[in-house]
C-alpha cells in the first residue's frame, strides 16, 4: 500500500499537504486546523479546503482563516465529470493526502484511483456497524450501549476501507440521538488529527484489513 509523503519535524522538510473536502459545518476541518495551529499535529499543512456546496459554513470558516478555498458545485453534474474537476484542483494544490470531513458525496472509482490509499474519511459510528447516513441515530435506536467514531481509508465501498483509528463513547440512559451525536463529535475532533498524524508518520503497514503501527524505536 503506498503511503503519503512522510512528514518530518525538520523545518526544511516539506510538509504533507492536506486537501480537506467538506459539504457542511466543517467542525472536523476546524479541529484539524486547530491541531496544526497548536502543533499537536506536526509536519502537515492545509493546502486547500474544497467544497461541493457553495454555502457550506466550513468553506466560510476556511476563508476566515485565510486558507485557500475552492468550490465545485456538484448538484446536477455527472459524478465522474465533477470528480475530474476536483482531482485536477487537488493536483494543482499539490495535495498529498485527501481528508473527507463531512463530504456528502460518494467518490467515483476514478477519484479513488487518482489518490490510491491517500484518502481518509471520518464516520460517526464504530464501523462496520452503521455505515451510511444518520449513523448516530442508527446506533441509538439499535440500543447500543457503546458508540463512537472511525477514521478509515476510503476504498470503493461505502464507509468500508482499512480502519486507522476508532474512539468510543458510552450511550447514557438519559441520552437522545442528539446528545449522543454531540458526545461522538467531541471524540471525532480528537480522532481525526490523531489519525492523520499516524498516517503521515508513515510508520505503519497494512496487513489485510489491519492498520499496524510500527513499534517505536528506542535509541
Ligand atoms: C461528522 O459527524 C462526520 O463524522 C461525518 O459528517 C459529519 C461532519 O461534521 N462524516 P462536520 O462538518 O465536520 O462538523
Amino acid at each position: 500500500m503506498s503511503q503519503p509523503t512522510p512528514a518530518s519535524s525538520g523545518s526544511q522538510q516539506p510538509r504533507t499537504r492536506l486537501g480537506i473536502l467538506l459539504s457542511g459545518r466543517g467542525s472536523n476541518f476546524l479541529a484539524i486546523a486547530r491541531a496544526i495551529a497548536n502543533c499537536s499535529l506536526a509536519g502537515v499543512e492545509i493546502a486547500v479546503v474544497l467544497s461541493n456546496v457553495a454555502g457550506a459554513p466550513g468553506l466560510a470558516a476556511a476563508r476566515e482563516l485565510n486558507l485557500p478555498t475552492e468550490c465545485f458545485v456538484s448538484r446536477g453534474r455527472l459524478r465522474a465529470e465533477h470528480d475530474a474537476d476536483v482531482i485536477a484542483c487537488l493536483r494543482q494544490h499539490r495535495v498529498d493526502l485527501v481528508c473527507l470531513a463531512g463530504y456528502m458525496r460518494l467518490l467515483s472509482p476514478g477519484f479513488i484511483a487518482a489518490f490510491p490509499d491517500r484518502i481518509l474519511n471520518i464516520h460517526p459510528s464504530l464501523l462496520p456497524a452503521f455505515p451510511g447516513l444518520d449513523a448516530q441515530m442508527q446506533a441509538f435506536e439499535y440500543g447500543c450501549t457503546v458508540a463512537g467514531c472511525t477514521v478509515h481509508f476510503v476504498d470503493e465501498h461505502l464507509d468500508h476501507g482499512v480502519i486507522v483509528l476508532q474512539r468510543t463513547v458510552p450511550v447514557l440512559d438519559d441520552d437522545d440521538a442528539h446528545t449522543l451525536a454531540a458526545r461522538i463529535l467531541e471524540q471525532e475532533h480528537l480522532a481525526y488529527p490523531e489519525a492523520i498524524a499516524r498516517v503521515v508518520s508513515g510508520r505503519y503497514r497494512i496487513e489485510g484489513r489491519r492498520f499496524v503501527a510500527h513499534a517505536a524505536q528506542i535509541s
